[in-house]
């Protein structure tokens, strides 16, 4: 029998939701990260270990947290803690500490996310009044935008237009999070999601028209989609692939579990959930592997934009595109438009996914706590704006790569492999099988079955003790850092991550020993 959410929110269309679920997704991560990782990796050998990682981490784990998320939301529970323990027949009280990492994850990354957001709404304005136009070489681009970032020696007016910037986007996510799902997220959606596609077809047929510099439009294809199979025995390639499979379908996140909450209990997962991942890998892998990509090797050639890219994750998508569109032939209004597409999309993209990430926690204080959706917005964006000042100040002292890789990498496989051990083991696969195909559209392909009981746990373990011991060990110990005076920033960023863990496990027990009947077990 399904009990209604306190909260009684659901999506009002399934475009809403199909559009919502994929803005959810479709991210910076498409656009900026993706870009860079393909790039970094060797680009067409980077594909094989994303195309694996799609198969068999991306779709089953995509389709375990639309069914968690659909059965925890009919039990009352539109956030990981409530859900979990729903899973265990609610025999298991501990269950819902593990749901912790499901309110934890998102809200950390929602507090950087969110300002590297405001950077792109910044980008927007500063492509139509022409700002960084002049500034035609990539050190110059790269000292605009660090001049944006580092707002200690700022010169946008002693970093005024900075926080400005992040004001203005932190109120906008905060408006849409307070209108609710389908007065707000869905809304957002709805309207974000066709305009992001249209700016992003202008884009690819721009970039794929562009006459010949340092190379043609051609090469930078070849370079995304031709393989070094040599490279392939390399470890972190297979990392990087993983990683970005989690970030940008937003897999071991908790937002994807808060989204399907809010359907009924016959509403179709299997069909929704698989074409919510197509749009995302469209939008990455089409659209965004055929905009930065081939534009950068176009004016730099594909040696200059591996070399790009090797400066970090903002460095194609920002700065070389900052370069590019200031070489593209003809006036330069048009270069100033062509830079705008590209920010704002950006900006959509962003925002959409920004929405998703403050969701669980708005969602477990109206559950849990039975606040109604404003009181439980205007609570969690101002934790979110305290928290994201501090990457406003300090983003120059390595604050946001400590809380990117901790919560943005490292924990969505964490939480991922929480998740499944308590759906494939706890909840049994058989019943788990059933529960996707609850109204379902279509049959989820057989293999599946085994491959999220056995294959994709097993895949989780073996990154999981891989990654911990090439790179989240010496990352603890701090020994990849480069600039010592960061040391202290990172520590403290560590510290108040540590805290968030601890405040989030005191929620879940204040909020259970509220309930009459649970105050004893908790
Ligand atoms: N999935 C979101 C992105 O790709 C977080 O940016």
């Amino acid at each position: 029998m399904s009990v209604e959410s306190p909260s009684k929110e659901r999506w009002a269309t399934r475009i809403g939701l199909v559009l919502a679920m994929a803005g959810n997704a479709v991210g910076l991560g498409n656009f900026l990260r993706f870009p860079v990782q393909a790039a970094q990796n060797g680009g067409g050998t980077f594909m094989i270990p994303y195309f694996i990682s799609f198969l068999l981490l991306g779709i089953p784990l995509m389709w375990i947290e639309w069914g968690i998320g659909r059965y925890g939301g009919n039990a009352g529970h539109c956030s990981a803690p409530g859900m979990f323990e729903a899973l265990t027949g609610r025999r298991k009280h501990w269950a819902k500490y593990l749901g912790a990492l499901g309110l934890v994850i998102p809200m950390i990354v929602f507090t950087y996310y969110t300002y590297v957001v405001s950077w792109m709404l910044a980008m927007s304005f500063f492509s139509l009044t022409g700002s960084f136009f002049g500034l035609g070489e990539v050190d110059a681009m790269r000292g605009f935008l660090a001049s944006y970032q580092n707002i200690s020696d700022s010169s946008f007016v002693s970093g005024g237009v900075t926080i400005g910037f992040f004001l203005v986007t932190f109120c906008f996510i905060a408006f849409v999070l307070s209108r609710g799902v389908s007065g707000g997220i869905e809304k957002l959606a709805l309207y974000g999601m066709p305009i992001l596609f249209v700016f992003a077809f202008l884009l690819m047929a721009r970039v794929l028209t562009l006459p010949p510099a340092v190379a043609s439009p051609a090469d930078g294809l070849n370079f995304i989609w031709n393989p070094d199979w040599g490279a392939l025995g390399n470890a972190r390639v297979w990392l990087a692939a993983a990683g970005q499979m989690f970030f940008t379908l937003s897999v071991g996140m908790g937002t994807i579990h808060c989204y399907a909450a809010y359907l009924r209990e016959k509403d179709d997962i299997a069909l929704t959930g698989l074409s919510t991942a197509a749009t995302n890998e469209f939008a990455e892998v089409v659209l965004g592997g055929t905009i930065a990509i081939p534009a950068a090797v176009v004016f730099f050639g594909v040696a200059g934009a591996t070399a790009i890219a090797q400066g970090g994750s903002f460095d194609l998508g920002i700065v070389a595109m900052g370069v590019v569109f200031q070489k593209l032939p003809g006036p330069q209004i048009l270069g100033q438009l062509a830079a705008f597409l590209w920010f704002f999309l950006l900006f959509i993209a962003g925002a959409t996914s920004s929405v998703a990430q403050a969701s669980p926690t708005i969602a477990f204080l109206q559950d849990e706590f039975g606040w109604r959706r404003k009181r439980a917005a205007t609570a969690v964006a101002a934790v979110g704006f305290g928290l994201a000042i501090f990457h406003v100040l300090f983003f120059r002292m390595g604050v946001l790569d400590e809380w990117d890789y901790w919560a943005g990498t490292f924990g969505l496989v964490v939480f991922a492999a929480v998740e499944i051990v308590l759906f494939s083991f706890i909840f049994g696969i058989d019943n788990g099988w059933k529960q996707l195909h609850e109204g379902a559209d279509i049959r989820i392909p057989a293999p599946y079955k085994p491959i999220m009981k056995w294959v994709t746990p097993a895949f989780l373990a073996i990154l999981l003790g891989w990654w911990g011991v090439t790179e989240a060990w010496p990352a603890l110990l701090m020994e990849n850092v480069t600039d010592p005076a960061t040391i202290p920033y990172r520590w403290v960023s560590r510290i108040l991550m540590v805290a968030l863990v601890l405040g989030c496990l005191w929620m879940i027990r204040a909020a259970w020993r509220r309930r009459p009947d649970e105050g004893s077990s908790t």
